[in-house]
């Protein structure tokens, strides 16, 4: 297949471009577009065909479901037979934006798009061009995100170009994304509201909102072999380099002597560090914010490939705020292996 690929810089501007879009979606196609979180892999959501072709093009399980994108809080009516009072809270603090629910589904949305689950997982970007996408379509827009399955979520253009080439009708390049990691995700289907993916809108902030918010065991844990996930993207080993990667727990003196020990290894290390290691290393945004580490991280698990080494050492980021998000991603490109010093 050959794959177009297209700049839209200024959404009010690239009407035609925006309309070029649109059209694959209508047909059927597969796009790969700009969120503010992660490019995502977008088809129609009321279309199986289209939608069973997003998960050939990625070689995704068949059992990992969807989030279907919408640009406004009509278009969910059709998809949702509920929509609580907590969930209204929510789209008022964090929509469009970030946040992903997980609702009651009703029989418009095709079983492939929900795995079989009772429940659909609903999300409002912002990226201005992806919601002048979706609006000109005028359709639900399933998307994971625009990877290969298991590899790190692309948060631009040539993340998706790497992946996706020759696999999808056309690649919108919107720049780079703002926030650079997956939406949080909250199921209210069960009798308190479950965080089961962190990402930017941080538990601190989802507490303010929801104050009876429980944390799912699988964010910073593996399973058990047999357990059943309540999100089944949280049991695979995602996100990851090519090369093996390790976490690491302790402070910046500790795991200097560490990396010491360990001469043809190489390190993932916070800014400022790289002068530190003596082994060839990437950074991934400063030791103490972890907003942009959460927007450095994806690019610097795919640089990682050419440091050369078998082996990657990484420095584990603290768990407050975003911090959390940026953990639970590194812990799952590690496949959960972690050394405490
Ligand atoms: O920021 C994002 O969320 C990006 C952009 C493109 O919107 N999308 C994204 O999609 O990260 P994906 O497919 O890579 O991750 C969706 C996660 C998976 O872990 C999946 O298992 C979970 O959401 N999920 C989807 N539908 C669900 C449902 N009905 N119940 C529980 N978990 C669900
Ligand atoms: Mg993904």
């Amino acid at each position: 297949m050959k794959t177009t690929i297209i700049k839209i810089t200024d959404a009010a501007r690239d009407a035609a471009k925006i309309r070029q879009a649109a059209e694959v979606l209508k047909a059927g196609g597969l796009a790969a577009l700009p969120t503010e979180t992660v490019y995502g892999l977008a088809a129609n959501a009321l279309d199986e065909d289209a939608v069973m072709s997003i998960y050939r093009a990625k070689g995704r399980p068949a059992d990992n479901p969807m989030i279907v994108h919408v640009a406004s809080l009509e278009d969910i009516h059709p998809l949702v037979t509920d929509f609580p009072p907590e969930a209204e809270r929510l789209a008022k603090r964090f929509w469009p934006g970030p946040l992903t629910m997980i609702l009651p589904k009703t029989g418009a949305v095709p079983d492939v798009v929900s795995a079989k689950l009772p429940t659909v997982a609903i999300r409002m970007p912002s990226h201005p061009v992806f919601r002048a996408i979706v609006r000109e379509c005028g359709l639900p827009l399933a998307a994971p995100s625009a990877n290969v399955s298991g590899r790190p979520s692309p948060t631009n253009a040539r993340h998706c170009i790497e992946d996706l080439n020759g696999k999808v009708d056309i690649i919108v390049d919107g720049g780079e994304c703002e926030v650079g990691l997956e939406s949080t995700v909250v199921s209210l289907c069960g009798e308190v509201p479950r965080l089961l993916r962190p990402g930017i809108c941080s538990p601190e902030e989802l507490l303010e909102i929801l104050p009876d918010i429980t944390v799912d065991p699988a964010v910073s844990a593996r399973l058990a072999e047999n357990a059943k996930p309540a999100s089944p993207g949280m049991k695979y080993r995602h996100y990851a380099p090519n090369i093996k990667l390790v976490l690491v727990h302790g402070n910046r003196g500790e795991f200097t002597r560490f990396v010491k020990t360990k001469p043809a290894a190489g390190a993932l290390v916070f800014d400022g560090e790289e002068k530190r290691v003596s082994v060839p290393c990437v950074t991934y945004g400063p030791a103490d914010d972890p907003v942009r580490q959460a927007n450095r991280l994806f690019s610097a698990l795919r640089e990682l490939d050419a440091l050369g080494t078998a082996v990657v050492y990484a420095r584990a980021p603290e768990q407050y705020g975003a911090g959390l998000a940026v953990y639970n991603r590194l812990l799952r490109a590690a496949g959960f292996e972690e050394i405490y010093l």
